[in-house]
């Protein structure tokens, strides 16, 4: 998942001495095993409904209608089992979050990595082995709560590893590796689509064992952080690996400060109702709307659905999974653009410039396929069909250096300490909750929509291109700890809610005339 950096050591803004040593590199190659088993998920659905074979053996009815050519152009592909497939995955990974949560606390985040890699390695057998519907599901299932172990823990494990000065870019590392997940499994989709016999589908589910594995040995190479050590009454033991990681004995600051910090956040002993209070609410909005609007971009319908929908405009099998490939490869390249210029020109300036493009983008792709397409047309013309791959590689592009990385780390930089892991649970879970909504309702929108999908997409990015005019402040380059102080207090209307709550109350009381009764 885009890597929810949870910087947990807050370092009051000090920077402490630290190597990046070999652990630190190997972190990042897990942070890439995370992210790449993720992303794999994500594009490999999308290529495997598209093969005949597939189809067949799983989804006869859909099979027969993509060769029949009566029914609508656009509904060929409209069926619940179908989009079960793809969606039981994030239904699955939704649910393991919450235990995910406690397992990364109680159980540290080695062994719940190590969880997450054993329920991948387990799901990709049952999904390459699959012999029906119900074991291809429960795959689905089983890689689901892989995702749910592992988003939770892998961005917490790589932000406590990380010295503070390249944890923000291991945040969008993560999402890059996403992204070279998704064209991965498109990579392997091509290839593997030619494979004559009927088995090819079984390669690709099963070439996800790559990162599955990377994952597991991983997790069981690595040390746990001091973070999760010193939080388990592991003090010594903690300090020890301290030192281990930053490549130098002298981490007293350091130690003293994690030791701090875990007993300030023992202290916490409600973090899910803290996030209710008023003073952290408006992060709390932010990062529920960011993660609901991310979704609602549309760029899921494409991701997973990319093959599907180019074989839907015509496109011949082959074509489709090119042109997916081709979307993939935007994807990538475009987080890199992301990268250099988040610090530069800043989140707001990205995310309205992308508003813009990506609502461009979606009415041009809206009025071809509305007067190409028609129910029963055999798709369209190539230099239709050209301009609308290039319109949506305009789109992915756009959503690439702002809402895909974004979503994720605005709200892992502006959650305050005592909500940090608890707004993280709450930002994977919105995510996986309306990742899961688009996967399971996109082929029959697409069906009763028609092009009008993409009008309806268009209109949300208005909506929450207006939405960061007005709420989302700029966080470039300000301290985690000084978010409250030059960003909440100084900001029009969440200004209001940078109260105490304990003086709100009073405050309350006064103005009600009751004060002594409190
Ligand atoms: C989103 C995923 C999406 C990916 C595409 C991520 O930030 O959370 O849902 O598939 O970007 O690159």
């Amino acid at each position: 998942m885009g890597g929810g950096g949870l910087a947990v050591a807050a370092a009051g803004g000090v920077e402490f001495e630290a190597k990046i040593t070999p652990i630190v590199i190997i972190s990042c190659i897990m942070a890439a095993t995370g992210g790449l088993m993720f992303g794999y998920d994500v594009g490999v659905s999308g290529g495997v409904t598209s093969m005949p074979d597939f189809l067949k053996k799983f989804f006869p009815v859909v099979y027969r209608k993509t060769k029949e050519d009566l029914d609508s152009n656009y509904c060929k592909y409209d069926n619940q089992g179908l989009q079960l497939f793809t969606s039981s995955l994030y239904l699955a990974g939704l649910t393991a979050t919450f235990f995910a949560s406690y397992t990364t606390r109680r159980l540290g985040r080695k062994l719940t990595m190590l969880i997450a890699g054993v329920f991948f390695i387990i799901g990709v057998a049952f999904n390459a082995g699959a012999q029906d519907l119900a074991m291809l599901i429960v795959g689905r299932i089983l890689l689901g709560c892989g995702v749910g172990f592992a988003n939770q823990a892998v961005p917490v494990f790589l932000s406590e590893i990380a010295p503070t000065r390249i944890r923000g870019g291991l945040n969008i590392l993560f999402q890059l590796n996403v992204t070279i997940g998704i064209l991965f499994a498109n990579l392997v989709n091509y290839g593997t689509a030619k494979i004559e016999g009927g088995w090819g589908w079984r390669l690709s589910l099963g070439l996800a064992g790559v990162p599955a594995l990377l994952l597991t040995v991983g997790a069981l190479l690595v040390v746990d952080t001091p973070n999760s050590l010193i939080e388990r009454g592991k003090l010594e033991e903690g300090k020890a690996v301290l030192k281990k990681i930053r490549g130098t004995d002298n981490v007293e600051p350091e130690y003293l400060e994690l030791v701090e910090v875990s007993r300030i956040a023992k202290e916490v002993k409600h973090p899910f109702r803290n996030l209710l209070l008023s003073r952290n609410r408006p992060q709390l909005i932010i990062a529920v709307a960011l993660q609901f609007f991310q979704q609602f971009t549309g760029i899921n319908a494409i991701m997973f659905y990319a093959p599907v929908l180019f074989s839907t405009l015509g496109f011949k099998n082959d074509a489709s999974l090119y042109s997916a490939v081709i979307t993939g490869a935007v994807n990538v390249l475009s987080t890199v653009v992301s990268i250099y210029s988040v610090d530069k020109v800043g989140r707001r300036f990205l995310l309205l410039q992308a508003g813009v493009q990506m609502f461009f983008a979606q009415l041009v792709i809206a009025v071809v396929l509305g007067i190409k397409v028609t129910d029963s047309s055999n798709g369209l013309h190539s230099g239709f069909a050209i301009l609308v791959v290039i319109m949506i590689c305009t789109f992915v592009s756009a959503f690439a250096w702002s809402w895909g990385p974004l979503g994720w780390l605005i709200p892992s930089e502006t959650f305050p300490l005592e909500t940090r892991s608890a707004g993280q649970s709450v930002t994977v879970c919105i995510n996986l909750l309306f990742t899961f909504v688009i996967a399971q309702a996109f082929l029959s929108m697409l069906c009763h929509f028609k092009y009008g999908i993409f009008l309806f997409f268009s209109g949300w990015v208005l909506v929450m291109s207006v939405f960061v005019w007005f709420f989302v402040p700029e966080t470039k380059n300000i301290p985690i700890e000084e978010m409250t102080e030059r960003v909440w207090k100084q900001h029009w209307l969440w200004k209001r809610y940078m109260i105490d709550d304990d003086e709100y109350v009073d405050d309350l009381a006064k103005k009600n005339g009751f004060a002594d009764s409190l």
